[in-house]
This record gives C-alpha cells, structure tokens and sequence, in this order.
C-alpha cells in the first residue's frame, strides 16, 4: 500500500460513544497509511474504550488529563495542540460538537481543539434525533463556518432500533476524507502515488546563542515547488531552513536550522521518487560549536573564528549508492558564467537536472517574487525560461519533472 499520510501525524480525539471502537481501528488505519498517531481520550471515550488499547494500537502514550503532571512537564497541551499535521475527532458527540461550538475548554480534548490552528476534520457520530435536532445543525453550521471539515454521519444500522444518518464514517472514509483536507488527494495529478522530498530557505549556522551566518534566501521558490508538488498529488516533505513563509497547504514540512540538520532530516524523509534541493544550505559553519555563552568584545579586536565546511547534502543523496531518488534535482545559484558553472555542477554533484539561477544584483531573483531559469541536464541539453512568477516556475518545473519520471 503506498503511505500516502506518510509522515504526516494526526491528533485523535477520541469522543465518548459506543463508536469509539471505531476509533481503535481508525488508528490502525491511519498507520498503514504512514502516520503517527497521538491518541487523546476524553473521559466519556474512557467509558468505551481504554487508553492502554488506544496507546497500544498507536505505538505511543495517550493522553487523557489537561492536568497532566508528566505530560505538561514534558510536552504540554498547547503543544500538543501544534505538533500534528491534522486533528481527527472520532467519534464527535453531540455534546462534543456542542462544546466546539461554544468554544469551551474544560478538559484536555476541548482545550487542544480551542488552542489549535491545525486544520480539523469531524467524524460525528450519535443517535438519529440527536443529529437532527436544531441545536446539533446549529452546532454543525457553526463549526462549518469556523472551517471545520465534516464527514458523515451515514446512515445505516446503529447501537439503536432507529435508523438514519448518524452511525461515524467507516475509518478508510474518514482516513480518505483526512487526506482531501490535508490536499493528498488531488486524484488526477501527474504526481498521484509519488514522493516528493524538497530542501528550501537559508540554513543558519550559530556562532554564539545570538549571531549566525545565513545568505539572502526568502525560500520562496523551494516552498512553492512543495506547494506546486502538493497540488499535483505527490505526498509532500518540506524540509525547509528559517523563512518567515507559511507552511505550504497539503506538505509536511520539517523545520531545520543548520547543514547538519537539514542533512539529518532528508535522510529520514526517504525514500522519494523525486528530490529538488532548492535550499540555500550555508557552504560553511564556526568550527567550534556555539556554546550558551555570547562571545563579548574584549578590546583586543574581533575575536578569530574558524570555518569548516557543512556537508553537502545535494551531493550526499545524489551519490547514495542506495535508495537514491530516481530524479535528483539541484539549483544553482550564480552571479556569472551561469549555464557553464551548472554544467559543472552536474558533474560534481552527480544529480540529475539542475535548475540555474542567476542571482547577480542586476537579475534581482534573490528575495524577489520572479525567476528566470535554465533547466540543464546531465545529456548537456539547456532549456532557457522566461522571467516567471516563482509560482509559475515552480509549476513548470513539477510538470518537467513528471515528465522524466514517466518517460
Ligand atoms: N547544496 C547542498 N548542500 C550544501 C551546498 C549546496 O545541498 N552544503 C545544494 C543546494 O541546495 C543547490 C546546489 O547544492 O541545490 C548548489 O548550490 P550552490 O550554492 O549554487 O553551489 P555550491 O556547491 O555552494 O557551489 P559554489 O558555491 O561553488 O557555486
């Protein structure tokens, strides 16, 4: 099965109705699909189901108090409420949506659903009446205008005599209704069922606790690349320095600072069909590692500081003798001689395809909202863009990509 959730992690709340073994299953469901799952259990679901079995079907603890001595020394609910990619509820009472709606946050369940901005997808489940009563609507209306998604109920035999919508979606519903919110499924996008890896933004690399070395990269071209990757239903890994850009819809995305970690983090985001370094990776760090301590001036002049170089991570992963991608993607950023000094850099780095910028002042393409580009490849062939919105680049260049891959 291909693990089209992968890496993604999702924050289960698991309601309290006889639904809630559904649950169980639907945290299988979703690690098949490539997911980590956090259980949280609110006290009704606790009635239902255990968080022993919830923990055990995870791979991890679950969580059931807002006071939560080991947890809140540990993570805390507000983080908890960050870490993810989605939240889940499953089974969504009445009396949980009603909460939702009201904004209340009385215990652990509530308090993540209030203090998230992650997107969240309801799996109600409840009696017959109880679905169609006014409040309910209300509270479903509510919650839909606050941009909340919704799958099911269906209709169908319940706990109950009476039938009609109100039994919680079957698990591969609500995991395939997860993966629409999360922009997964795009259907019919030249990239379905493939990986995509991309590096973006500056890496910083400490000096002290408040000094860094760093470039000019915005990270614009590298997001929009896993946004454009994303919309063409590959399933998405960012691996991006600092950048003061939002999260691209529908990608994972893995925040680095350093070389080093950025490296780190590629590595255990592979395997991939595709991998496009567009990150500006710092060629060079202190050699000696920032300690907790602000290196102060003592007169005697700027104090000495010795470089050595970050690894590679282009090359790295270009030179894998194992598990390298099949299309392994380079940018290069240069001032002169630029389809020249690419070539070489094909050579050098042992990647497939390189996309050369010209990032000399008079080309303004550093920062800025536009691109030009040359696409090289390794036969030698140049294909030379006209200055592009960096969106419209990073959509060509998917649709480029695709086409080797299935050529
Ligand atoms: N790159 C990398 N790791 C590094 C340096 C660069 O992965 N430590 C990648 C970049 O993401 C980019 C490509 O290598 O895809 C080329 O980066 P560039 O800075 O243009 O090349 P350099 O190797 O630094 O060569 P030079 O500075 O000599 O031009």
């Amino acid at each position: 099965m291909i693990e089209t959730l992968h890496q993604r992690r999702v924050l289960l709340v698991i309601g309290g109705g006889i639904a809630a073994y559904k649950a169980l299953d639907l945290i299988r469901r979703l690690r098949e699909r490539g997911a980590s799952v956090c259980p949280v259990l609110t006290a009704g679901a606790q009635e239902f189901v255990t968080p022993l079995a919830a923990a055990a079907l995870a791979g991890e603890r679950a969580h059931t108090d807002l006071f939560d001595r080991a947890s809140e020394a540990e993570i805390g609910h507000i983080k908890l409420a960050r870490q993810a990619d989605a939240v889940v509820v499953a089974p969504a009472t009445a009396n949980l949506m009603a909460r939702m709606a009201g904004g209340h946050a009385a215990d652990l369940a509530t308090t993540i659903l209030l203090a998230t901005t992650l997107p969240i997808l309801l799996a109600p489940a409840m009696n017959v009446q109880m679905w169609a009563h006014p409040a309910t609507r209300r509270n479903r209306a509510i919650l839909e205008g606050d941009g909340i998604r919704i799958v099911g109920p269906n209709a169908g035999r319940m706990a109950e005599p009476e039938s009609g919508p109100g039994r919680m979606a079957e698990p591969n519903e609500i995991a395939d209704a997860l993966e629409r919110m999360l922009g997964l499924q795009a259907g019919d996008g030249p990239l379905v069922g493939r990986r995509v890896l991309v590096t973006s933004g500056p890496t910083h690399e400490p000096i002290d606790p408040v000094r860094y070395i760093a470039n000019r990269s915005s990270g614009r071209q590298g997001h929009a690349i896993a946004a454009a990757a994303a919309a063409a239903g590959a399933a998405v890994t960012l691996v991006s320095g600092p950048v003061a850009l939002p999260d691209p819809p529908g990608v994972a995305v893995v925040q680095v600072e350093t070389a080093r970690e950025m490296l780190a983090a590629v590595e255990a985001a592979l395997p991939a069909d595709i991998a496009v370094f567009a990150a500006a990776v710092a060629d060079w760090r202190p050699e000696h590692e920032a300690g907790t301590k602000k290196i102060k001036k003592d007169g005697t002049g700027p104090a000495p500081m010795s470089l050595v170089e970050n690894p590679d991570i282009l090359a790295t992963i270009a030179r894998r003798p194992a598990g390298r991608p099949p299309l392994v993607v380079g940018f290069a950023a240069e001032t002169d001689r630029v389809i020249e000094h690419a070539r070489a850099k094909i050579a050098r780095k042992g990647c497939d395809l390189i996309v050369a910028n010209d990032v000399s002042a008079e080309g303004g393409v550093m920062g800025g909202a536009d691109n030009a580009v040359h696409v090289i490849r390794r036969d030698g062939t140049v294909e030379t863009w006209p200055r592009l919105g960096k969106d419209e680049v990073a959509r060509r260049l998917v649709a480029h990509f695709a086409g080797l891959l299935a050529d």
